[in-house]
């Protein structure tokens, strides 16, 4: 069982490779531990999840608004955040190789003894290691700043709180959304693009009233929320359950993580956590600006609380991926979701070397690009060409034939069912439409 289930993390990394979803970052050169890079269907992929999500949280809801900050921050704000101090992981070495482990991942550290095979294995004490990745600006030699690659998207968000408060209609309960890269000096990265060292977030700071009850009430509701639109992705629903922390990151009052039964076991996906004041409390100490907002009906003035969702879009790529992946006999395929998957439609002409029909393919190709993201392929047989949209999860081929010339109809094949059907031309775009909004 074990095995069938490493296999399948193979399966999808080889997937990823050979389709282009995803390379080993700068791959020529060996490679580069804890970083990778996006392919034609990886950045698409992303793309989709990253524009539904924004879609679902600022466009279709009138109380959250976005925002876009800067990876590199003036360092003060790291300090204020804790990270400088606290962002950090437990860290032990074998004393036999010296490899370095992060010692409470148990399972880790005894997938590691196994392989000194029944050599007893010593393990230095365990000393806090901080992720924050550290770079240097300034263009003179000896005289350059130390700063930080942002470890969590989080900060640039709390350093604007005022200036959103200042420039939008906003009032309490409201939350800022963000999406952007993050980076971790992780001590062990691993699992594909499960724990990366550069990866990117998808966040949304929710503020409200600092009221317990109310604390309360907006931790369980982001909770149902973000479980909700996990299952909107059509995904597996018993794979995904809560867990509760036991332990409290530095900022958190209370955190629940949603979890995924990986390759590996249950492990986490996203998290919610209840951040109260911490962030707002802090910059307001350290930078001595304001962060206080006035609640117009009772003329109080207070520092909201936090209830903050966060999660990888890597990891939830890989979550996706892993999700997805059948196969029967020969056939593997990707059963994404219509909403993410990479590409809506491929368009065929029926024979790769009759004009009449790749002039007519290239109409229709042209026209349904105007709204969907649509793969072309005229080369090869049909059967190839349908294999090769399955493995990156194309969820309908369109083949123009004959029929379509003198009836104006084409046959789309569902990739699930492999079910075909005749469709007009002029409906295609609407059959398409139902299909995303179902
Ligand atoms: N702002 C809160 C925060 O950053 P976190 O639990 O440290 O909380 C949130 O991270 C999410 O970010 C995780 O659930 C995971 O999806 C993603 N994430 C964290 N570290 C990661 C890493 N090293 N590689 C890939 N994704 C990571």
């Amino acid at each position: 069982m074990k095995k069938e289930k490493n296999n399948l993390m193979e399966k999808i990394i080889s997937l990823c490779k050979r389709r282009g979803f995803v390379f080993p970052g700068s791959e020529i050169y060996g490679g580069i531990t804890g970083m990778w890079d996006y392919g034609p269907a990886g950045v698409l992929l992303r793309k989709n999840l990253k524009d539904f999500w924004w879609k679902e949280l600022v466009q279709m809801r009138d109380d959250m608004v976005g925002i876009d900050a800067a990876i590199i921050m003036n360092p003060r704000a790291w300090e204020a955040s804790g990270h400088t101090s606290s962002f950090s992981d437990p860290l032990v070495e074998c004393k036999i190789c010296h490899l370095r482990f992060r010692h409470d991942k148990e399972e880790e550290i005894a997938g590691h003894e196994n392989t000194h095979k029944g050599k007893k294995v010593e393990w230095t004490e365990p000393q806090q290691f901080n992720l924050l990745v550290k770079t240097y600006l300034g263009i003179i030699e000896g005289k350059q700043q130390e700063v930080f690659l942002r470890g969590e998207i989080t900060n640039g968000v709390s350093v604007n709180f005022k200036n959103i408060v200042n420039s939008t209609r906003v009032k309490i309960p409201f939350g800022i959304a963000q999406i952007g890269k993050a980076f971790r000096n992780e001590i062990t990265p691993g699992g594909f693009i499960f724990r990366d060292r550069e990866f990117e977030q998808m966040e949304t700071q929710f503020f409200i009233k600092p009221i317990k009850e109310e604390g309360e009430k907006w931790f369980e509701y982001w909770k149902q929320n973000r479980m909700e639109f996990l299952l909107s992705l059509g995904v597996n629903k018993k794979k995904f359950r809560f867990k509760d922390h036991e332990k409290l990151a530095h900022y958190a009052k209370a955190a629940t993580d949603i979890e995924y039964e990986y390759p590996w076991g249950f492990d986490e996906i996203m998290g919610i956590h209840n951040r109260a004041d911490w962030d707002l409390s802090r910059h307001q100490e350290y930078s001595g600006e304001k962060m206080e907002v006035l609640d117009t009906q009772t003329g109080e003035t207070f520092i909201p609380w936090d209830i903050e969702t966060s999660s990888g879009v890597d990891r939830l790529m890989l979550v996706l991926l892993l999700d997805a992946y059948r196969e029967e006999g020969e056939r593997i395929w990707l059963s994404l979701s219509v909403k993410i998957a990479p590409y809506k439609i491929a368009v065929f002409p029926l024979l790769g070397n009759k004009p009449e029909l790749i002039d007519k393919a290239k109409e229709v190709f042209n026209e349904l690009k105007k709204d969907y993201m649509v793969a072309w392929d005229d080369r090869g047989n049909i059967g190839k060409r349908y294999a090769a949209q399955d493995e990156i999860g194309t969820p309908y081929c369109v083949t123009v034939d004959f029929d379509t010339l003198e009836k104006g109809e084409v046959t789309v094949r569902d990739r699930d069912t492999m079910k075909q059907e005749k469709v007009k031309v002029e409906d295609l775009k609407k059959f398409i439409t139902e299909k995303i909004y179902a």
